[in-house]
C-alpha cells in the first residue's frame, strides 16, 4: 500500500504532467506493448510473459526473439503464420481502451498537433481514430504484407487475409497468403529479428514525416512534450528515441510504466502506473486546469 507521502508525490507528478501537456505546442506520443495491455492485448515481457500468451510456443521452447525470425516462413510456414495469424485476429478484434481517446483529445488541442511513434504492430492508434499520416510504426504493421523473398519493394494491405489457426498447435490451416507479383509466400510487413528480407519503404515514409514535423517544431521553436507509454527495456527502441527527442527539443518526457518507470532527468516525469489509470489521471487534471489554460510559468520552472 502507498504511504500518504507517496500518494501526494504521485498526485504532484500527475499535476506536473497535465501542466506540461497543457503548456506544450505539440505532443509526441511514444508507445510500446504496454499501451495495449489495458485493451486486453498481451505484452511479451520476458520469456514467461511471452509463453503465458503463447503456451504452444513454450512447448517448442522458443523465446519471442527466436519465434520472431524470418526463417520460420521458409522452414515452417504454418507455424509462422499460426503465430502471426493469431495476432492478426486478436489485434483486429481489440477495442482501444479509453486512454487512446484521451491522448488524442489532449494532442488535437495543440497548435502543432500530435504525432505517434510506436513499436506496436497492432494498428490500435489507427483504430482509435489517430491520423494515419501522423503515426510512425517503427517495427512495421501486422495489417500489411510483403513478399518473403522479397521479389520487390511492394507492401500491401492484409485486409483480405483470414488465417484459420489451430489453437493447440498454433499452426495455420487452409491457404496461406501469397505475393501477387511472384506467387511466393507472403508475410507480415513487420521487422523481425535478424531480418534481411524486411521491406522498409512504408516505414521510411512514416519516419520521414515524423522527422519533418520535429524539424518544423525546432525551426519554429515550438514547445514539445513527450508522453511515453508502456515501452519495455528488452528492445529499447522506443525508450531510446523518447530520450533522444527529449534531449534535442529540451522537452519534458512523461514516462508511464508500472515497472520500468525510471527517468534520467529531474525535468522528466515518472508515473509508475498502468496506461489507462495514468492517462485518465492526467486527463482529469488537464481538464480541470482548462486544457489549454495551464499556468505557463509553473511549467517553465520545471523545464
Ligand atoms: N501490441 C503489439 O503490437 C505488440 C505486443 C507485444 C510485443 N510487440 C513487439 O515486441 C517488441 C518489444 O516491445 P515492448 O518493449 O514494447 O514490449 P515488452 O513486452 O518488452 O514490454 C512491455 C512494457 O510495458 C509495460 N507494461 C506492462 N503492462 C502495462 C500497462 N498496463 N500499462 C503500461 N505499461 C505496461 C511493462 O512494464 C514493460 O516495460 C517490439 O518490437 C514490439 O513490436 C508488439
Ligand atoms: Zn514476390
Amino acid at each position: 500500500m502507498k504511504t500518504q507521502e507517496e500518494g501526494r508525490e504521485l498526485q504532484e507528478r500527475i499535476r506536473r504532467a497535465a501542466e506540461a501537456i497543457g503548456a506544450a505546442d505539440a505532443v509526441l506520443i511514444t508507445a510500446g506493448a504496454g499501451m495495449g495491455v489495458d485493451s486486453g492485448l498481451p505484452d511479451f515481457r520476458g520469456k514467461q510473459g511471452f509463453w503465458k500468451a503463447y503456451p504452444a510456443i513454450q512447448k517448442l521452447n522458443l523465446s519471442f526473439e527466436e519465434m520472431a525470425n524470418p526463417k520460420w516462413f521458409k522452414q515452417q510456414p504454418r507455424l509462422a503464420w499460426g503465430f502471426y495469424g493469431h495476432r492478426l485476429d486478436l489485434y483486429r478484434r481489440a477495442t482501444p481502451h479509453a486512454g487512446f481517446g484521451q491522448l488524442l483529445a489532449m494532442g488535437q488541442d495543440k497548435a502543432q498537433g500530435l504525432f505517434v511513434l510506436t513499436s506496436n504492430v497492432d494498428g490500435q492508434f489507427q483504430a482509435a481514430g489517430f491520423d494515419p499520416e501522423r503515426i510512425e510504426e517503427c517495427h512495421g504493421s501486422i495489417h500489411h504484407l510483403q513478399c518473403t523473398q522479397p521479389c520487390g519493394e511492394t507492401v500491401w494491405s492484409a485486409q483480405a487475409v483470414q488465417i484459420a489457426v489451430k489453437a493447440d498447435s498454433l499452426h495455420a490451416s487452409g491457404p496461406l497468403p501469397a505475393c501477387p507479383a511472384c506467387g511466393a509466400l507472403a508475410r507480415p510487413n513487420i521487422l523481425l529479428f535478424h531480418d534481411k528480407y524486411w521491406v522498409e519503404n512504408r516505414i521510411k515514409e512514416q519516419e520521414e514525416r515524423l522527422w519533418q514535423w520535429l524539424e518544423m517544431l525546432l525551426v519554429m521553436t515550438r514547445r514539445l512534450v513527450i508522453v511515453e507509454v508502456g515501452a519495455g527495456t528488452s528492445v529499447p527502441t522506443i525508450r531510446n528515441r523518447s530520450e533522444f527527442y527529449a534531449k534535442v527539443h529540451h522537452a519534458t518526457l512523461i514516462r508511464i510504466n508500472p515497472r520500468d518507470y525510471l527517468v534520467s532527468k529531474a525535468r522528466h516525469i515518472s508515473l509508475p502506473l498502468t496506461a489507462q489509470v495514468a492517462i485518465d489521471a492526467i486527463w482529469q487534471t488537464w481538464d480541470a486546469l482548462g486544457g489549454k489554460g495551464c499556468d505557463q510559468s509553473r511549467v517553465a520552472a520545471t523545464v
